[in-house]
């Protein structure tokens, strides 16, 4: 026996043994995956063993390994293509570089857990270097603080080279909520990733005025800004988001009136927008929108009257106006609306009493006319 080796007990020297023939046989492991299970493994602190699965003496890491898929499924030639590692209960740093180590990766998510920004690097710009073939990046409801907003559409430092200093064009949907990011501004560079179908963005400390270009965006379909500190009005820019079907804006600053052009917003199913400063009356083209299932305006200044047709939207659920100062009749027709559950007109200014119509209304939920 070596000399280093004569006082150490023999269960250890078991171990010890152990990881020595697993170091052999993880050899065997295509590239991306020794990555996984030898460096980015290490970083993780995972204290449910969510990742016990990734294992350098697996023969089928593509199957087997949780979270991972791959392209092709050959285990010898594989590449990571995709890695969630949503709710798993980890903690860690973002991993720097992640894309230069899986070059094929295309859908990354980290979503509920505990991951922060690198020390070292508050704007993860280039702890994001290289991820050009990104279509899906989730970074939701983790601990990221410093200013990634702006790191994620702006062009990274210049001192990268030239294939590690592409934006994340590719990127489809990009979902950021729930982060202790500093308060910033939100980029006019979001204007910039053209591909966004969905963009989440609740809770990321952003304030000012939402950039023109981000209505601009030709595919966007769901887009959530709820619960920051956006200020302005909502202007006729809206009119170039046609594609959006799901627009949430509550608990923040806005004000102003609702703009006309909202009514050309035909795919629209669910708009929120309570506990802001909106005033003016609800645009005559609301009748336009359709596919409204979910109309949310709660908490707000609106006025006028409501116009006239909304018995019209025959797929709303749920219509909340609670407090605001909307005043005249309250239109008997809402009570044709034939799947609607939740109706809340409370502390708003009507006048007259409430209609035939919505007397005989069979709500599911909590049903407030007027208090
Ligand atoms: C790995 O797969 C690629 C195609 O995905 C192929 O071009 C290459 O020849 C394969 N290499 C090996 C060693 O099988
Ligand atoms: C977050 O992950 C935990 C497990 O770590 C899970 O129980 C919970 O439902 C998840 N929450 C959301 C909102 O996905
Ligand atoms: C990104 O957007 C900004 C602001 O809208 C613009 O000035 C810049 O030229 C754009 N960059 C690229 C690479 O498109
Ligand atoms: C919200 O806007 C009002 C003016 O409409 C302003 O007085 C107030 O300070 C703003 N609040 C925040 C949190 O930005
Ligand atoms: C709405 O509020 C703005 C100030 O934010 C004011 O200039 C405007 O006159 C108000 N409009 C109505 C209809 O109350
Ligand atoms: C409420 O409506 C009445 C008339 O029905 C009007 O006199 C009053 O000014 C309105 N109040 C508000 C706050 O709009």
């Amino acid at each position: 026996m070596p000399l280093f080796l004569r006082h150490v007990p023999a269960a250890l020297l078991i171990l010890l043994l152990t990881a020595a023939a697993v170091d052999v046989s993880s050899a065997t492991l295509p590239p991306d995956f020794l990555y996984l299970v030898n460096t980015l493994k290490n970083t993780i602190s995972d204290p449910t063993s969510a990742l016990s699965s990734w294992s350098s003496s697996s023969t089928s890491p593509c199957s087997s390994w949780a979270g991972v898929s791959c392209d092709p499924a050959d285990p010898r030639n594989a590449t990571v293509t995709s890695l969630d590692l949503s709710g798993l209960d980890l903690a860690a740093t973002f991993p720097s570089h992640i894309c230069l180590r899986l070059p094929r990766l295309s859908f990354l998510s980290l979503s509920n857990n505990s991951f922060s920004s690198p020390a070292d690097d508050s704007t993860l710009s280039s702890a994001l270097a290289g991820c050009s073939r990104l279509v899906h990046l989730d970074l939701s409801q983790n601990l990221f603080t410093g200013s990634l907003p702006e790191s994620v559409a702006s062009l990274p430092p210049a001192y990268l080279p030239r294939p590690l200093r592409e934006q994340l064009l590719r990127l489809r949907i990009l979902k950021m909520s729930y982060n202790p990011f500093v308060r910033g501004r939100f980029p006019d560079e979001f204007g910039n990733l053209t591909n966004l179908e969905i963009l989440g963005m609740t809770e990321c400390g952003l304030y000012g005025e939402i950039p023109a270009g981000v209505w601009g965006l030709p595919s966007i379909h769901l887009l959530e800004l709820s619960d920051n500190g956006f200020t302005g009005t909502i202007g006729e820019e809206i009119a170039g988001a046609q594609s959006l079907s799901v627009l949430t804006l509550s608990r923040n600053n806005f004000s102003g009136s609702l703009p006309s052009v909202i009514g050309s917003l035909v795919s629209l199913s669910d708009l929120s927008a309570s506990d802001n400063h909106l005033n003016g009356s609800l645009p005559d083209s609301f009748v336009n929108l359709g596919q409204l299932v979910r109309l949310d305006l709660h908490n707000n200044e609106l006025s006028g009257v409501l116009p006239k047709g909304m018995g019209g939207l025959k797929k709303l659920k749920e219509l909340n106006l609670a407090h605001n100062r909307i005043s005249g009749a309250i239109p008997g027709e809402l009570g044709n609306l034939p799947v609607l559950n939740y109706l809340d007109l409370s502390e708003n200014n009507f006048s007259g009493s409430v209609p035939d119509e919505l007397q005989t209304l069979q709500l599911n939920q909590r049903m407030q006319l007027l208090s």
